[in-house]
């Protein structure tokens, strides 16, 4: 994973140096509200969605072996249905040896059996969309697992059709480019070549060709090449198989690194052309890209891209302490009040200008790959602050199975299926209720997929349920809001009001036609006092959410006052 992740790390780096001087001139208390917007070309139904992750070995239990399976997302759909979310991100649930958890497939068209059956995959399609949930399932189209049939016969000496499906160099004694070098595995077989890998070891990358062939490296092929063709049609047909059972689109594992050496960025091709199949064959199909870089895949057709991995992202909610480059070590959303939320919101607003007509962003302040936003301490109202946060911003928000009741990043050693440290205190089972295994599964506590939270105040469902103050029913009200109001769509206006460097508050509007929505947030322990250029009539703010929020008038000048630890989301009319 580092490797891959340091080039993809360093490829941002370079970029946002690049656009710094755009950037550095952003002075976010010089705005203009106009209430216009333009909708991007996507289904209906995701304008107003709300997504709910959900890893499904970890999510319900009902054959009591300590692994989640479908029929337990079935028998919790009437729960998922009311947190009020619209859609589901399902983590991949295909056939695969796990190592990777799942994103290492050896049959795309099988569900795993730990999982269910085929039968289960389409009630669990039908039964949510009857309840007017739409499921989008992972897919993973850059590598498969060493154990995928296409690999095997692949890595076989003798020509076959497969022989090209992956990246092999021609000579076992040759890795492959100097600044590719550590990316093939030499020595795998009997086929005199070394294969080139994706993420982990046992994931080759699947060959989409190179966008610049070394005509020194005939194995390096070009996008166009025959075989590079068949795959691209296999992958197709995949997706198809899925759309068919029922799932209503796909999230796309790494969809911007398939093509090697791609400066010109020759994957869009392909991604236009799936994009094409689905306005065409499957116009209701959403797809969301885990890019990272929303301009570039925007323009390769994705509807909407996860946008992490670049400066500033862990400075907002991950609190990773200067683990890398990005970092300066402090969250926004801490009580400390030594974030700075410029280093966010500066990258996130040059994405958002040149993309808000055509896709959305979508900010994972969660998912199985990140330390989940409860981790250190943090107490209830800074997880409310943070939902109100990704519930309000413009684009398709995700919530990550587990954080609605707050649940806690955990202190697991264990590397399980490639979820080593900070990824398998993420991945933990869902917390129910009080009874064993906190109503995760019924099997002995040792055989639990990862144990579950063994604190006596371990956050869980059941409780909640029954608290109005609690951070589930909290939550449900900020879904309820994000679903209801107009301005609040992914592509309402989004203006910042108040956004400085180091500075608390951050404030901002989302506006469509005539409406309008301010959003104040204050994570930190401090009360303050702030101006802002925006004249509005203090009398008609409607409080939707929040508390502790002030806006008066002195003289002619709106000042908002922020209790500590506070937020606050009004309504109003020009
Ligand atoms: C990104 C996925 O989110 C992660 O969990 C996985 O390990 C890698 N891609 C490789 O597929
Ligand atoms: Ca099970």
């Amino acid at each position: 994973m580092k490797k891959s992740l340091k080039r993809i790390m360093v490829l941002v780096c370079f970029m946002l140096y690049i656009n710094s001087y755009a950037q550095m001139e952003r002075d976010y208390s010089k705005f203009t509200i106009t209430g216009k917007y333009s909708i991007p070309k996507a289904p209906a139904w995701c304008q107003n969605a709300v997504f709910y992750q959900i890893y499904p070995q970890t999510y319900y239990d009902t054959n009591a072996d300590g692994i989640g399976d479908l029929k337990g997302i079935i028998e919790k759909l009437d729960y998922i249905k009311s947190l009020g979310v619209t859609a589901i991100w399902l983590n991949p649930f295909y056939e695969s040896p796990f190592r990777d958890a799942g994103y290492d497939i050896s049959d795309y068209y099988k569900v795993a059996p730990r999982y269910g059956t085929t039968e289960d995959a389409k009630n669990l399609f039908s039964m949510a969309k009857a309840k007017g949930i739409r499921i989008i399932v992972d897919f993973v189209p850059g590598h498969t697992s060493i154990d995928h049939p296409w690999f095997k016969a692949s890595a076989d000496p003798k020509a076959n059709p497969y022989s090209n499906w992956y990246i092999w160099t021609n000579c076992t004694w040759f890795k492959g480019m100097d600044k590719y070098k550590s990316d093939f595995i030499q020595g795998y077989c009997n086929r005199d070549g070394n294969y080139m890998t994706n993420f982990f070891w046992h994931q080759p990358a699947l060959n989409y060709g190179w966008g610049n062939p070394d005509p020194a490296h005939p194995w390096q092929l070009p996008v166009n090449h025959p075989d590079v063709m068949n795959l691209r049609e296999e992958l197709k047909k995949i997706m198809r198989h899925w759309l068919d059972m029922g799932a209503s689109g796909f999230r796309i594992d790494m969809a911007g690194s398939l093509v090697k050496n791609d400066p010109d960025q020759k994957i869009k091709e392909f991604w236009l052309e799936v994009r094409k199949m689905l306005d065409t064959e499957y116009p209701e199909a959403f797809i969301v890209s885990e890019w990272s870089y929303p301009i570039n895949a925007m323009n390769a057709g994705f509807h909407a891209d996860f946008f992490h991995w670049f400066g500033g992202f862990n400075d907002l909610c991950q609190r990773e302490t200067k683990r890398n480059q990005f970092s300066e070590g402090h969250s926004f959303f801490d009580q400390e009040g030594k974030g700075n939320i410029t280093n966010f919101l500066n990258n996130f607003y040059y994405h958002y200008n040149d993309t808000k007509d055509k896709g959305y962003i979508s900010i994972p302040i969660g998912n199985h790959d990140l330390i989940r936003i409860n981790n250190s301490g943090r107490t209830v109202n800074d997880l409310e602050i943070i939902s109100a946060f990704l519930l309000t911003m413009p684009g398709v928000p995700f919530i990550y199975y587990g954080d609605e009741i707050g649940m806690r990043q955990l202190d697991i050693k264990e590397c399980k299926e490639g979820a080593y440290y900070t990824r398998a205190g993420a991945r933990t089972p869902m917390q129910w209720d009080k009874t064993p295994n906190l109503g995760f599964s019924k099997s002995d506590a040792s055989k639990l997929y990862f144990p579950v939270d063994a604190a006596a105040d371990a956050p869980n469902v059941a409780e909640e349920n029954n608290d109005p103050n609690s951070l589930l029913n909290k939550t449900r009200k900020l879904i309820q809001i994000r679903s209801t109001e107009k301005s609040l769509s992914a592509y309402a206006e989004f203006v910042p009001v108040f956004a400085q460097e180091n500075q608390y508050p951050f404030i901002y509007v989302r506006a469509a036609d005539k409406e309008r929505i301010l959003v104040v947030l204050n994570p930190a322990n401090q009360g303050k006092k702030t101006k802002i250029d925006l004249s509005i009539n203090p009398k008609k703010m409607k409080l939707l959410a929040g508390n502790g929020i002030k806006i008066s008038m002195e003289g002619k000048e709106t000042i908002v006052s922020s209790d500590p630890v506070s937020y606050a989301i009004f309504k109003y009319t020009e």
